[in-house]
């Protein structure tokens, strides 16, 4: 890492005994921390300062229109009024913009030159000259990303060299915005956000079973019926854009060198279709088809059977494909259950006429027919890796999802490929770090540095093979995301790990490295665009473990202690005084001691002083809540069942159509189980009580996904309005040994995509002392 000029010529101030020449040094030259890392750099001496009087120097019309580009965003920060000028001529002091189609480096590719006496950004390309500039932009200070002007900054950049170029040549994000819907002016961010990591492709999820996002003019009822869907709660969730709105942003992303692949999901995913347009699904008159309000796959999808179904794909991509100028064009083809089909005459036919073999077939015919309807426009066809079943149709090129084994196996048969594996972490829908704490989520684990360590190359395909693998892409499907905001903290930063992961060569890659630049530079610059980015939050550690299982309710009865730890390094800061944290309270370095009862709080602090969220953590001094002793417990919970569109327990207090029952477990508590659409089962919310037997005294965790748990009386676990998909709000409590009074209350509904009746009824508990869970088993219940 270079050493800053400034403390050097402190030093120097100081040995000479004199401020005068220490004002003029006040500002330390940036450090070199460009993510992704570029193939070569050389860092030099010295440094260039932009002021409101440097040239900038376009060579040639290509050029002088990214120039323009980069005048505007300089412009807005510094506060100048820099004009970009056209001229061949060589300019000292300058910032010169070239294209150099003969420049030794791929289209992508370019150089840059900072020395004392001015820049020179060459590209092979304008995308070159693009990145090349995004390269300079930082190099510059990090307030240079500012929206207005920063006044009395002074604007250097640290000498060096580049020549850089990405290893490969697709770098992409997926954007779901079927389940969460995401204004024009919020993609445009995103857009942008993506652009300053040189990301060059946005997969544009447009078409779900929870929602059509893209109006069609032919098929109206495409937005004004299959854009929205009613929520668990009852409220309408929908949006789409109009197709001038769709050539705005494909316009504001070309301008970026972002190109969006739209995605039109076939035959699966379809819902938002068939809601509109159920003659488009095998039975149209079995049910009434909606737009799916939970998660997960419909059953009912388009019927490949009927020619007027794939008259309708022609219809929709005849409107669909002149709005963008993409290459490439993504029809889906993943979880398209074939149940219907099985049953359906005009898939049957269908399967006999063409000689298929079996519904696997059939898709594949589909997708055939499609890649068809793309290639009359010129257009190539993406899908997901199951059209790899029932063969693959010529020259598609496959999207491998479901592990690395379908890239491996259409690049071994010659087709090209782009890896988005979940087991590579390239699903960024997933955690990152404690799932007690953080907000919920699919599943499963994805850290940074999991993203980061990503090779798109598997060791399994053959050599010849490898240039086949186009690069990579990360996916954020939208399930979970229930604000644009969460849908940033899970974007960043591993959007930007993943920009290494394809950009910069593996032998290149340093993620301690990739570490520091993130929190030294990148953070910074998304700061200024106040990007709700992922701050590792200090966790609790199982006892006698490295996993985590945070508590914000910890009770004890003599002395406890606090240890904190974080999924990637960082300063903890706290406080013992119910104060917020600062950027200047105390460092946690070792376990507090805690003898008292007591709030801390905690949080993580980032080097640029900013804070993550607060977590309180509150220690209670209890005694052992007495035990009760039953004269002849009977197994199981006495429960009360009503059947009702309950959607919370506070609901239940009028209701009087209760029919008694018991529960041997609590896992009986959920009274049915869905797998595929609320109207399955009538609604129900079971409330069970009864009494809870605690092994030895001690101070015990309970955790559960029901929506209420009353301990010896008292409201304890409140999951009111959460997704029950995971235990929220564990809380702890200090008990004798023996039976305890409790109460359980399941609320048979759908919250947030996710219906109550998916999970089973989980209570869960551990000692304190203890590194695991247990379920709450049946002869640990009575009444
Ligand atoms: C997918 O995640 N279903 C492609
Ligand atoms: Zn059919």
């Amino acid at each position: 890492m270079r050493k800053s000029l400034f403390s050097l010529m402190c030093l120097l101030a100081l040995a000479c005994g004199t401020t005068a020449t220490a004002l003029t040094v006040t500002v330390p030259i940036p450090r070199v921390n460009i993510i992704p890392q570029p193939k070569e750099l050389v860092e030099g001496k010295g440094s260039f300062t932009l002021t409101a009087r440097t040239p900038l120097v376009a060579q040639g019309d290509s050029a002088l229109t990214i120039a323009r580009f980069f005048a505007d965003k300089l412009n807005t920060s510094t506060g100048f009024a820099l004009q970009a000028t056209s001229s061949t001529a060589a300019h000292r002091g300058a910032i010169v913009l070239r294209i150099d189609p003969k420049l030794p480096l791929g289209i992508e590719g370019y150089t840059l030159e900072v020395n004392t006496q001015g820049v020179t950004v060459t590209g092979r390309t304008g995308q070159g000259l693009y990145y090349g500039m995004q390269s300079l932009l930082q190099l510059l200070p990090p307030a240079i990303e500012s929206p207005t002007k920063v006044a009395s900054m002074t604007w250097r950049i640290p000498a060096v060299k580049i020549k850089d170029e990405p290893a490969f040549g697709y770098r992409g994000a997926l954007v779901d915005v079927c389940r969460h819907f995401l204004t024009v002016e919020e993609v445009k961010k995103h857009i942008d956000l993506l652009s300053m990591f040189k990301i060059n492709r946005m997969h544009w999820h447009l078409t779900e079973d929870q929602g059509w996002r893209i109006e069609i003019k032919k098929y109206p009822r495409l937005t004004t019926v299959g854009s929205k869907r009613i929520e668990g709660d009852g409220s309408v969730y929908g949006g789409f854009y109009t197709q001038d709105q769709i050539r705005e942003i494909v316009k504001y992303a070309s301008d970026r060198f972002v190109t969006i692949i739209p995605e039109i999901e076939l035959p699966g995913h379809g819902m938002g279709a068939i809601a509109s347009y159920p003659e488009l699904t095998c039975f149209p008159y079995r049910r009434v088809y909606k737009v799916r309000n939970l998660w997960g796959v419909e059953q009912d999808v388009y019927c490949p059977g009927k020619e007027t179904t794939f008259q309708f794909i022609q219809d929709v991509l005849d409107e669909v494909l002149p709005l963008f100028p993409s290459e490439y064009v993504h029809i889906g083809g993943d979880e398209c259950p074939k149940i219907r089909w099985k049953e359906c005459p005009d898939c049957q036919r269908r399967i006999k006429e063409e000689g298929l073999k079996n519904e696997e077939e059939l898709q594949s015919y589909t997708i055939r027919r499609a890649q068809k309807m793309l290639a009359k426009y010129g257009k190539k066809l993406i899908g997901w890796d199951e059209i790899l079943e029932g063969g693959l149709a010529p020259s598609a090129t496959v999207m491998s999802w479901r592990g690395e084994d379908g890239g491996i196996q259409a690049a071994n048969m010659g087709h090209d490929v782009i890896m988005t594996p979940g087991s590579g972490g390239l699903y960024i829908d997933h955690y990152q770090g404690d799932s007690k704490i953080e907000p919920v989520a699919i599943c499963c684990y994805a850290p940074l540095e999991k993203v980061y360590n990503y090779n798109p190359i598997p060791a399994a395909i053959a050599p010849d093979k490898r240039h086949h693998i186009m690069g990579a892409q990360a996916n954020l499907w939208a399930e979970y995301l229930y604000t644009t905001d969460i849908m940033q903290y899970r974007a960043f930063p591993r959007v930007i790990a993943l920009a290494e992961a394809v950009w910069t060569p593996q032998e290149k890659k340093d993620y301690k490295s990739f570490e520091h630049r993130l929190l030294d530079n990148a953070y910074r610059r998304l700061d200024q665009h106040k990007v709700n980015y992922h701050i590792p939050l200090p966790e609790q550690p199982l006892p006698g473990s490295k996993a985590s299982a945070s508590l914000n309710f910890v009770a004890f009865t003599d002395t406890t202690s606090l240890t904190l730890q974080t999924s990637r390094p960082i300063t903890i800061v706290y406080t013992t005084d119910g104060s917020e944290p600062t950027a200047k309270s105390a460092r946690y370095t070792a376990p507090i001691q805690i003898r008292e009862s007591q709030v801390i709080k905690v949080a993580s602090l980032l080097p640029s002083g900013r804070l993550s969220r607060v977590r309180a953590i509150t220690f209670d001094k209890q005694s052992y809540s007495p035990a009760v002793t039953l004269s002849s417990p009977t197994p199981g919970l006495c429960t009360q069942t009503s059947i009702g569109d309950y959607y919370r327990a506070s609901e239940l207090a009028g209701v009087t159509n209760w029919v008694e029952g018991v529960a041997l477990t609590t896992q009986e508590l959920r009274p049915d189980r869905v797998s595929n659409h609320m109207d399955e089962i009538q609604r129900k919310s079971v409330v069970g009580e009864g009494y809870i037997k605690i092994p030895e005294d001690g101070c015990y965790v309970f955790s559960t996904n029901l929506d209420q748990m009353y301990l010896d009386g008292e409201l304890f676990i409140d999951n009111t309005d959460e997704v029950s998909k995971f235990s929220r709000h564990d809380k702890s409590r200090a008990l004798s040994a023996g039976w305890h009074k409790v109460k359980f209350i399941f609320i048979g509904t759908v919250r947030g995509g996710f219906p109550t009746y998916w999970d089973d009824a989980k209570v869960e508990y551990r000692n304190l002392k203890d590194g695991k869970f247990s379920t709450v088993t049946a002869d640990m219940l009575a009444h």
